[in-house]
């Protein structure tokens, strides 16, 4: 058993400060000591992007860091990001998803690539969610979404 180590960061908003074993990945902490059930563990081996938070505000595969890498930084989940209506919005109206396992991570991701190219043709669309692996969908209804999502956002 590792001694406890103290971890100090900002959780959608609110201080966190607790001891935590420091073996503990970030994904274990957002999830089972924070309570943030909305971060998915897919794989823990970085290959799922199930539990993709926002890290200082870009996207981050939280299995694989460790949960102290987030000393005095701002930890945002799906929970706690307020940027998001547009894009599950557009996972509606395109079904981009059924069990919604994959879906948290795949809005996040959503987010950050309309963030920084809001007019992604589809090849960048795949490019962008490749890291985030959905096993119900097929992907078209994804891309439909954040095509969708991309054009609202823009006004279009
Ligand atoms: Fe982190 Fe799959 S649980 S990438
Ligand atoms: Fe089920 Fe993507 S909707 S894994």
């Amino acid at each position: 058993m590792s001694r406890p180590a103290r971890l100090r960061c900002t959780i959608n908003g609110t201080e966190f400060d607790q001891e935590v074993d420091p073996r503990l990945l970030l994904v274990e902490v957002v999830r089972d000591v924070a309570g943030l059930k909305g971060t998915r563990i897919g794989c823990l081996t970085g290959d799922c992007g199930a539990c993709t938070v926002r890290a200082d505000g870009a996207i981050v595969k939280s299995c694989l860091v460790l949960a102290l890498s987030a000393e005095d930084r701002t930890i945002t989940t799906i929970e706690g990001a307020e940027d998001l209506a547009e894009i599950q919005h557009a996972f509606v109206a395109e079904n981009g998803f059924q069990c919604g396992f994959c879906t948290t991570g795949m809005v996040l991701t959503a987010a950050e690539l309309l963030r920084d190219n809001p007019r992604p043709s589809e090849a960048e669309i795949r490019r962008a969610i490749s890291g985030n692996l959905c096993r119900c969908t097929g992907y078209d209804s994804i891309v439909a979404a954040v095509r969708r999502a991309a054009e609202t956002l823009a006004g279009a």
